[in-house]
């Protein structure tokens, strides 16, 4: 038996888990409504949301659950379709961008991709396609 493996070193990838540390299969994720958030555990372990896109599609863009003012984790609020950290009132778009501060940057981002029903989460290193710019946190 070789177990199947959790990470990839070619992008730096691991498999989305959950908090107890179970890797997520993508079809319970996939089985929620679209425009679901869905919270799982990342890179490093770091909180990240996944985004029900459409019927059985992923966003490629995982937003991390780390407010860019001082680091507070916050939860989606669907009906203002806004991330709404509870600290100090930061608010973002769906896409992480800042609406409001005193967050002066935008949420992290992670790369999402889905092979065969298991999430891969890898680091963002491209440009910033809400700024266009390189990423802050590279
Ligand atoms: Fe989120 Fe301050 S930590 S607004």
């Amino acid at each position: 038996f070789v177990p199947p493996k959790e990470s990839d070193s070619s992008d730096g990838a691991i498999l989305a888990k959950d908090k107890l540390g179970h890797v997520i299969p993508a079809s319970q994720i996939l089985s929620e409504p679209v425009g679901t958030r869905a919270l799982i555990a990342g890179l490093a372990g770091e909180p990240t949301y996944l985004t029900v896109k459409a019927n059985g599609i992923l966003d490629d863009r995982g937003i991390v659950n780390n407010c860019t003012h001082l680091g507070c984790t916050f939860p989606w609020n669907g009906r203002d379709e806004q991330f709404q950290c509870p600290c100090h009132g930061s608010r973002y778009s769906p896409d992480g961008s800042v609406v409001r501060g005193p967050a002066d940057r935008p949420l992290k981002l992670v790369r999402v991709r889905v092979e065969d029903n298991r999430i891969w989460i890898a680091p963002w290193t491209d440009i910033d396609p809400r700024t266009g710019a390189r990423p802050w946190w590279v």
